[in-house]
């Protein structure tokens, strides 16, 4: 059983907070995560801080488990396009700002534990992880990079693992490989957001973290049962925001008339539509071109 909620009942602490990217709803589902899921068994682990804003709602969910557990952070700290616009911080690209994050988590420093890494290359040798929160790569690659490195720590039956901008629809090869490990059972989805929580209920097969393994080799069927299961677990208001990455993906992998078909069938409203069209403007890649082309012409959007 799903659970679907923008987690409204969960009082968040009084925190003094720096700029996020994350809803209010994600930050409730965060600290109730962290209070009140989180059993001790496992490490949490969190990598994608930004500015602290997710790391401050964990941290005080741990501190108020009150067990004395550290939250582990991973982050690369490099300052990116359209970071400075999204926190109103005057930081050269390229830099570090790591400083910056320190002094915003500083009321909880002591309840955790910091680390400059690349998601790529985190160096975990802190033992079996119970909660997991993800919010850095979001590409097929790097996720699978990210599980080669984790998935060994992971205690089937315990360890439960967040992705913010799960519903994103640019980040779509991140819903296709969750779906393709079946051992990763979908938990919860947090409305007004983008997370979604999975339980893991079995260890992750070596395969399928394997640099090889790829949705790229899937056939047409397997990309249907994929992308059904997913729109299947999903309310309607968040299939909305993930729908468009169905035919997007048939089309990617050649299967053209199929993902015409798709989108044929798909009953968005013009509203949704032109959101998911936004979403995806900086996507520059042939399929992305495709689906905003079709898009346009099957809902009559200008842009
Ligand atoms: C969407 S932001 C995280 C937002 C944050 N959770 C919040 O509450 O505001 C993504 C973060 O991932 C980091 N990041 C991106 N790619 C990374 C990588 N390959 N390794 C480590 N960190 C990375 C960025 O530096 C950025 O801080």
């Amino acid at each position: 059983m799903v659970h679907i909620s923008n987690f409204g009942d969960v009082e968040a602490p009084g925190l003094v907070l720096p700029p996020g990217m994350i809803s209010e709803s994600e930050r409730r589902f965060l600290y109730w995560l962290a209070s009140s899921k989180h059993t001790g068994v496992g490490e949490v682990v969190e990598i994608g801080t930004w500015l602290g804003c997710s790391t401050l709602h964990l941290a005080a969910g741990l501190r108020d488990a009150g067990r004395g557990q550290k939250l582990h952070t991973h982050d690369d700290y490099v300052w990116r396009p359209g970071m400075g616009e999204k926190s109103g911080l005057t930081i050269e690209e390229g830099q570090s700002f790591f400083p910056n994050f320190l002094v915003n988590v500083e009321p909880l420093r002591s309840h955790i534990d910091p680390k400059v890494a690349s998601a790529i290359d985190l160096g975990w040798t802190d033992g079996q992880i119970e909660t997991l929160v993800i919010d850095a790569p979001k590409s097929w690659r790097t996720i699978r990079r990210l599980f080669k490195q984790l998935a060994p720590f992971f205690i089937p039956g315990k360890t439960r693992i967040a992705f913010q901008d799960y519903l994103h629809f640019p980040s779509y090869e991140l819903a296709i490989y969750t779906a393709s490990l079946d051992m990763l059972e979908p938990q919860v989805v947090v409305l007004e957001g983008s997370t979604v929580m999975f339980l893991v209920t079995a260890p992750v097969p070596e395969e399928r973290v394997s640099d090889v393994y790829s949705y790229k080799q899937f056939d047409a069927a397997e990309i249907d049962r994929l992308w059904t299961s997913i729109l299947d677990f999903l309310p309607k208001e968040a299939c909305n925001k993930l729908a468009l990455a169905y035919p997007l993906t048939l089309w990617q992998l050649g299967h053209r008339s199929k993902a015409e078909a798709r989108l044929a069938e798909m009953e968005l409203s013009r509203e949704t539509a032109s959101f998911m069209l936004k979403k995806s403007n900086k996507n520059v890649e042939p399929h992305f071109a495709w689906i905003r082309s079709a898009v346009r012409s099957r809902y009559g959007l200008s842009q």
